[in-house]
This record gives C-alpha cells, structure tokens and sequence, in this order.
C-alpha cells in the first residue's frame, strides 16, 4: 500500500468573486486574521503526514510560492533585532521536511485540467486535492487526516462531503450514495453543479479529495464538462466505472471562503479562536451589536 505523501493545491484560478482585491494578488493569500487561507490548507495538508505540497499556479501567483519559500532578508532583520518569537512565525510557515514544487498551468481550463498539470509529479501514487478557499477548522483531527486515516484502512478514492442547503447544489460536485455507516457512503454517482431539481441529493464535495492515480488517464481522455471547463467531477464519475469510491462525512466546520459571506464568517469566529485577540475581539463586538 502506498501511503498519501503528496498533495496537489490548485491556486490558478482568477478569484473573479473577490476582485479588486484579487486583481494582482491570489485569492488563496486573502488572509483569515493573521494567516493567508493557503497557509491553513498547507498546515492541514502537513498534519495529515503529507511532505510534497504541489502548486497548480497560474500568473500573478508568485506570492503563493514566495509565501512558502525561505525569506533571507526578512529573517536577517528579524534576527539581528532579537525579534525570536517573530522569526519562528517566519521560520514555521513550512516545516523542513517539507517541500514545494510549482506547475504552470497556462492556461485556466478547469479543476480536473489542474489535477492532471499534477501528472508528472505524482506519477502513479494515490495523492491528495485541497481547494484553499473551502477552510476547514476541525480539533482535534483535521479534514484531511480524517480522510487519510480512511483512505489508510480502505484504500480506495475518499470525498470529503458535507451536507448543503438544497437550494445550493447548482455550487458543488453532488454525490448519490448508499450509505455504509454514520460517516461513510459508497459513491453511486457524482455531478456538476447540478440544478436543485436535477440533483441526486444534497451532498455536496467540499474540495477535499484523495485520488487514486486511475484519475490521471481519466482526466487525459475527457469532453469539456459544466461551465466549457474540464471537470474533476466527470473524470470521478468515470473512476467509477473501475474503482469504488467513498464519500467521508468529515468532523468540522468548513467555511466557504470563495464567497464573501463565507470569508468574513470565517473571519469572525477565527478572531474569536485567536489567544491574542479574542478577549478584546469579543468585547468589542458585543459593544458592537449593542449599539446597532
Ligand atoms: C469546485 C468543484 C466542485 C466542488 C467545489 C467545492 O467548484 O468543481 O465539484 O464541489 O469546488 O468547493 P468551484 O468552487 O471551483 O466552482
């Protein structure tokens, strides 16, 4: 059995939702408090026992790799000005065992066209998809290692679920399942952003995936799909024509951070978590909401 050791982190897409603020920079460097959402899907990646952490980058995505990469300058100031507690923030961002690689995707033809840029790196081990902007806050096991640890015992391709408000399914890949225990259904079909009328359910795949490698030679031989674009979705719903695939109700909270709504929700309430800031955070918005 080979272990889940890489994971690919699609960030090329243009982050139209959030414009202007994403007219430069990447939309998975928005930050949540004091950490861009990346950081969080690149610690939860690590935690799950991951070690190659694979960008799927696009221009004006120099940040991303920047972000994770040594900053000589910075940590030279920081250390000659004795700043140690700053300098580890520094330092920690990316623990050593830990590597990146980045892939160019050209151009932005779709989540399952990113997944296989993949290819050449992760070659034929099953591996792990995290989209950054879905943030997923869960103790003490996080979304990722949740799923590995089932991947671990069943070997077959996992999708993190979740369910959603019925009205929302035309938002996310939407699974037909047969239920196998509280957490875990076997996948009897998976579609795109279906229509309320149209979808099988209201289980929505919520950017955590673990894949067998199958996906690549699915992914290299597909129609373009929802939106003109080449969907992860449709290469899963090939994959299971071959393997079986699991879909894992995760323990946690996800916040949609691709929307604005779903941003400053996670905003708030990781603000609220925060040990420097939470005591005054909360008063404040007490004095806040007692004032509207
Ligand atoms: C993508 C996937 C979709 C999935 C969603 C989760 O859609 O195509 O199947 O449910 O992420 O966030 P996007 O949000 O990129 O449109």
């Amino acid at each position: 059995m080979k272990p889940i050791k890489k994971a690919v982190f699609p960030v090329a897409g243009l982050g139209t939702r959030f414009l202007p603020a994403t007219k430069a920079s990447p939309k998975e460097m928005l930050t949540v408090v004091d950490k861009p959402l990346i950081q969080y899907a690149v610690e939860e990646a690590v935690e799950a026992g991951i070690d190659q952490i694979v960008f799927i980058t696009g221009r004006t995505k120099r940040a991303i790799s920047d972000h994770f990469d040594k900053a000589y300058e910075l940590e030279a100031e920081l250390e000659s000005k004795g700043k140690t507690k700053l300098l580890e923030l520094v330092r920690d961002v990316l623990p050593s065992h830990v590597s990146c690689i980045d892939i160019r995707q050209s151009e932005a033809l779709g989540l399952g066209h990113a997944v296989l840029c993949a290819k050449p790196v992760v070659g034929n081990e099953p591996f792990a998809v995290i989209l950054a902007d879905d943030l997923i806050d869960a103790k003490p096991r996080g979304c990722m290692t949740q799923m590995v640890d089932h991947y671990n015992q069943h070997q077959v391709s996992v999708l993190g679920v979740q369910e959603v408000d019925p009205s929302e399914t035309e938002k996310y890949g939407v699974v037909k399942v047969r239920p196998i225990n509280d957490h875990v259904s076997k996948v009897e079909a998976i579609v795109e952003k279906p229509k309320p009328s149209e979808a099988p359910s209201n289980l929505a795949v919520v950017g955590r995936y673990i894949l067998t490698p199958r996906i690549f030679s699915l992914l290299e031989n597909m129609e373009k799909g929802a939106g003109g674009e080449y969907q992860l979705t449709d290469a899963i719903a090939l994959l299971l024509n071959y393997e079986a695939v699991h879909a894992y109700r995760f323990e946690g909270k996800r916040y949609d951070c691709g929307s604005k709504l779903g941003y400053l929700e996670a905003t708030v309430e990781h603000a609220l978590q925060h040990p420097e800031l939470k005591d005054d955070f909360l008063a404040y918005l007490k004095d806040f909401t007692a004032s509207l």
